[in-house]
Order: structure tokens, then sequence, then C-alpha cells
């Protein structure tokens, strides 16, 4: 069994905040262990609770249209969520749930090592892209650590005010190239590290002390 499969185990016992009692599942994450684009929403809503899987919803169902776009499917990426457990009645997720929660997102992204995060509305970007306003940096792409992080409204947005069904459709338009250059940028730095350790002086042995006899 995967790492990550235990992982989600153990995410899927997690009984750390009060929500675990109104929950009927908590929803760990799905998708491709090996994803090069993995995308975080913000919390489970009915549906999702429902079935103990992530955006199968209407919000969902759009992002199977986006990512159909870009002409992957969502086995091809992975999609999981800041907190993993429905908050009662679709409230905000709590500052005290979503730091519980931190370290099962933390411990996905390090397993999974995708090549491009990309944050799906407001509490996902703030995790990584802290202080800033989803409509100033929706569309943009931040490269940290090795981590592309591109931000994007929420799906859900788009049902409620339909100008950003656009918004989103042009925003996800962006992803294949954002995603060649991530690569582009890995393999250099790859090589970079190489050639450094290639050229690295060897440490020689100390000098024998030489004898007389
Ligand atoms: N909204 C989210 O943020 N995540 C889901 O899984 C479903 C709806």
């Amino acid at each position: 069994m995967s790492a990550l499969t235990d992982l989600n185990k153990d995410i899927a016992l997690c009984r750390q905040c009060e929500i675990a009692k109104t929950r009927t599942m908590s929803v760990p994450g799905e998708g491709a262990e090996n994803a090069e684009i993995m995308f975080i929403g913000e919390a489970p809503g009915w549906n999702e609770d429902q079935q103990g899987r992530p955006f199968i919803g209407a919000a969902g169902q759009f992002l199977d249209e986006l990512l159909a776009s870009i002409k992957l499917k969502r086995s091809q990426v992975y999609i999981a969520n800041v907190i993993k457990c429905r908050p009662p009645g679709n409230r905000d997720p709590l500052p005290t749930e979503i730091a519980n929660c931190q370290h099962w997102l933390d411990k996905q992204i390090e397993l999974i090592s995708p090549k491009i995060i990309v944050t799906l509305g407001r509490y996902s970007m703030a995790k990584f892209f802290p202080g800033k306003t989803i409509s100033k940096i929706h569309g943009t792409a931040q490269t940290r650590d090795g981590i592309m992080y591109f931000a994007m409204y929420h799906p859900a947005a788009a049902l409620h005010q339909g100008n950003l069904r656009q918004t989103l459709k042009e925003d996800m338009l962006k992803l294949p190239l954002l995603l060649a250059q991530a690569k582009t940028a890995k393999i250099k730095e790859e090589v970079k590290t190489e050639v450094k350790v290639a050229i690295e002086p060897k440490t020689e042995p100390p000098p024998q002390q030489l004898s007389m006899f």
C-alpha cells in the first residue's frame, strides 16, 4: 500500500475537530499519486460529505469541465481541500479547523510532490499567498522552493456570479504553458545541482606518514 493511501486512511479517521462529530465521511482527496498538478479547494460540501470524495457536486462538475478544456481528466491530477471535514451548514472553515488540518495537507503535498499547486478560492489562496486578494492575483503564478503556485477563483463562485465563469475558463487555459515552464525550471534546477555536485572538490584522505623502514 502506498504512503499516500496510508495517510488518507489516517485522515479518514481523524477526530481532532468538533466537526468530526457532525460529518458523514471525511474527504481526504483523490487522484493520481504522482500528479503534476494538484488542485486545493476549501472544504467538503454536502455531496462530498456523503461520499467521501472531493468536488463531486455542482462546483465539481464545473471543475471537470475546466479540466476537460485543457484535455485533463480528474484521474490525472490530484484534488484535495484545505480542511477534510464538512463544516455544518457549509459555513466557512474556522481558523482552528484550518490549523488542525494543516499537517494533513502538508503531508499530502510532500508525498504527491506536484509541480503546480492550483489554489481554488480564498481559503486555499490564503495558505499559499498570505495577505493577497483573489480579485488581484487570480490567474497569476509564483514559484517557491521548486513548486509553482497558481491562484484561481473557486468554481462555486461562478455558480453564484456568472461573469466569473469566463474568468475561471481563461485562467484554466493558462495552466498547460505554466506546467511546461514549471517542468523546465525544475530540470534546470536539477542540472544546476548535478553540476555543483560534480565540481565539488573531492576530499583527499590525509597523507600517510612516510615510514623510513
Ligand atoms: N468545494 C470545495 O471547496 N471542495 C469540495 O470538495 C467541494 C466543494
